[in-house]
């Protein structure tokens, strides 16, 4: 049988973030909570958290559209004792009841109420000093921005975050490259034009066309030693070629890492 015919990652073990909570969380929980990030991603972003912990990087985290709470749990699951996940979502969609089970889901899979806080509000329409007091000063060490999927609303968000987050801090930014939203990537690429000091750290490949793409974006001065670290933990889901940002290079990692089968 060549390569190519090999179903992707067919025996492979789950990718794990290497967080006991947040891979117990990913094992059992993850699937019964609807949401559209995918599981691979997750655990990325996780291990990205638990990376974060290990070099003395803190803080919050904050996930602008939480929804019912899927991948939301799971990185509030990766913070450190005393640091606290914010969820901001408008909470209106499919109907208003959709707060009360993020807050049963939240709680259902083992976060705390001091651990996590739901804020019914718009970021459109959200200063930056708005959500730094919501945070009580303390600058986010990450931030995943997946709420209204239109290029205004994401620069707004990408604009947000940015002014807020901590200089260790990464953005992660959901359906990337997904066919149904192809302006997203003219305000990332417009955002990288303005921020020179920002850029992709890695791309997480998509699961399925729901659970899609996720870029991962740093200061360019974290960079490296980010990227040494996802290489040495997810190694076996590099993507051979990487991803060309012009002149930026950036690491792939997906749940199959084939090349064409050119001979
Ligand atoms: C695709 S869902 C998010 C899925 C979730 N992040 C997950 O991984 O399962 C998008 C969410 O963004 C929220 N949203 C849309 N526009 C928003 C806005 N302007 N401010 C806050 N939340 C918004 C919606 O209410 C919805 O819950």
């Amino acid at each position: 049988m060549s390569k190519t015919a090999l179903p992707p990652a067919a025996t492979s073990p789950p990718v794990r973030s290497g967080l006991a909570a947040v891979d117990r969380y990913l094992e059992t929980g993850y699937a019964t909570v609807p949401g559209m990030s995918s599981r691979f991603a997750a655990a990325i972003c996780c291990g990205l958290l638990r990376m974060q912990t290990e070099m003395g990087v803190g803080g919050p985290a904050v996930e602008i559209g939480p929804f019912e709470g899927r991948f939301f749990i799971a990185i509030a699951h990766a913070l450190a004792m005393g640091e606290t996940a914010l969820g901001i979502d408008l909470f209106d969609w499919p109907n208003p009841e959709v707060i009360d089970r993020f807050q049963a889901n939240c709680a259902k899979h083992g976060l705390a109420s001091g651990r996590h806080m739901a804020w019914k509000a718009d970021s459109r329409t959200m200063t930056p000093a708005e959500l730094l007091a919501k945070l009580a000063g303390r600058r986010p060490r990450f931030v995943h921005i997946d709420g209204e999927h239109s290029r205004a609303a994401l620069t707004k968000d990408l604009e947000l975050a940015t002014a807020v987050l901590a200089p260790e801090g990464a953005i992660v930014l959901d359906d990337m490259l997904h066919p149904g939203y192809p302006t997203l990537m003219v305000a990332v690429h417009e955002y990288l034009q303005r921020h020179s000091e920002m850029c992709v750290l890695c791309i997480i490949d998509r699961e399925t066309v729901v659970a899609a793409t996720k870029f991962v974006l740093c200061r360019a001065d974290w960079f490296k030693r980010y990227e040494e670290r996802l290489l040495e933990a997810y190694k076996d889901n590099v993507w051979p070629l990487g991803a060309d940002f012009e002149p930026h290079w950036c690491l792939v990692l997906s749940l199959d890492t084939r090349l064409a089968d050119i001979v």
